[in-house]
């Protein structure tokens, strides 16, 4: 049995010992909560494991719902149940007085169930509009006061499904865009169960155009069949180390793209080139640069990149999470980072990943850049 499989077992019997047991209920109560918090577990062996990633089974929605909540109460419980031993093991040292486990166990099933609710629902809601204004180096006055919205790590799948994907699309759409930005993590499945998900993409509407690049999920799955949905089905042109040139008068905007590290790390695709990316491009054009993951700015920032949009982090997601995700990500985790002279903005996204469908003081978006010629 492979170790993700005994992980949730582990945190089952753990949260059974050091939640349920202290409670005084009675057994037959204890052994239905046990017996509740099983369901969370099962949720994990109800995926279809892929190279990385993994599929949900076709559930009804009320079913994936259910247990994804337990699962996020698992989980959440779990952290709060390592601080409250923690805080049992300096009681044990410091006092002679029996510990009042009712109490603290309680406590923990209260404040687990409230992050749980409030963490689910701000994972499932449509996202809000984040709007910036930027200024962008030798942006031509013709495109001052673009506006460019960008949609990251929307995670289509069962649980982030055709009618949250319509939703995002719609609300984008009543933004007026002039310009979509996609850089990646567009779905977790196979094209034959989620192409039916992501397919309100096709509904996008901006007069420059729907552009795109991988993230590190679209290779876990059928990347081939996903990039030709994306581009053929879709409308969303792909731009894996490539630009196109925008122009308006005798003013030039570059879009670039990259793909995800993760393809030319599996073998399956070529590694970002940020060089061939940028091959070629009308000297004193602004760019523009979709890279999935953010910790490739210092390398992109040598390369007069204006502005590089980002995703990947998910914000991380829940407090605490935060510090691993910027040790993971090259110290960018969400928000403006200034890189030498090239501006990085980092989305938490714009939905929520199944994976740990939550999010804790951590909102999804739709970020709405509105660019700025220099005065
Ligand atoms: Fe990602």
């Amino acid at each position: 049995m492979r170790l993700f499989m005994l992980m949730p077992l582990f945190v089952w019997l753990y949260e059974i010992v050091s939640l349920i047991r202290p409670l005084k209920i009675s057994a037959w109560y204890k052994f239905i909560f046990a017996l509740i918090l099983m369901v969370g577990i099962s949720r994990e062996f109800l995926y279809r494991r892929t190279a990385r990633g993994f599929d949900v089974y076709e559930l009804p929605y009320p079913a994936l719902l259910a247990m994804s909540l337990i699962f996020n109460f698992l989980v959440i419980t779990f952290f709060i149940l390592l601080m409250k031993d923690a805080c049992f093991i300096v009681w044990k040292i410091f006092s002679r007085a029996p510990f009042p486990g009712h109490c603290a166990s309680l406590f923990v099933f209260s404040v687990s169930l409230c992050a749980t609710l409030y963490g689910t629902y701000e994972g499932l809601r449509v996202p809000g509009v984040n709007s910036h204004e930027v200024v962008i180096e030798n942006l031509g006055k013709e495109f001052d006061g673009l506006k460019v919205a960008m949609l990251v790590d929307i995670h289509a799948d069962a649980l982030t499904n055709r009618e949250a994907v319509q939703k995002i699309v719609n609300k984008t759409n009543s933004l007026g865009p002039d310009l979509i930005l996609m850089p990646g993590d567009f779905v977790d499945g196979q094209v034959i169960s989620r192409f039916k998900d992501l397919e309100p993409l096709k509904d996008l509407k901006a007069p420059l155009g729907v552009f795109g690049s991988t993230g590190n999920h679209e290779y876990y799955y059928d990347l081939k069949g996903w990039l030709n949905a994306l581009e053929n089905d879709f409308g969303v042109k792909m731009l894996e180390n490539e630009h196109v040139i925008l122009k308006s008068g005798d003013a030039e905007l570059i879009i670039a793209g990259v793909p995800d590290m993760t393809g030319g790390q599996m073998g399956i695709s070529a590694a970002p080139d940020i060089e061939q990316a940028l091959k070629d491009i009308p000297e004193g054009s602004p760019v523009i640069l979709m890279d999935h993951r953010p910790n490739g700015a210092p390398r992109n920032a040598k390369y007069n990149v204006a502005l590089q949009i980002s995703g990947h982090t998910h914000g991380g997601q829940i407090p605490g999470i935060f510090q691993i995700a910027k040790k993971m990500n090259g110290g960018f985790v969400r928000g403006w980072y200034q890189v030498e002279n090239m501006k990085l903005y980092v989305s938490p996204g714009t939905s929520q990943w199944n994976g740990f469908p939550v999010r804790i003081f951590d909102p999804s978006e739709i970020t709405l850049f509105i660019l700025r010629s220099p005065e």
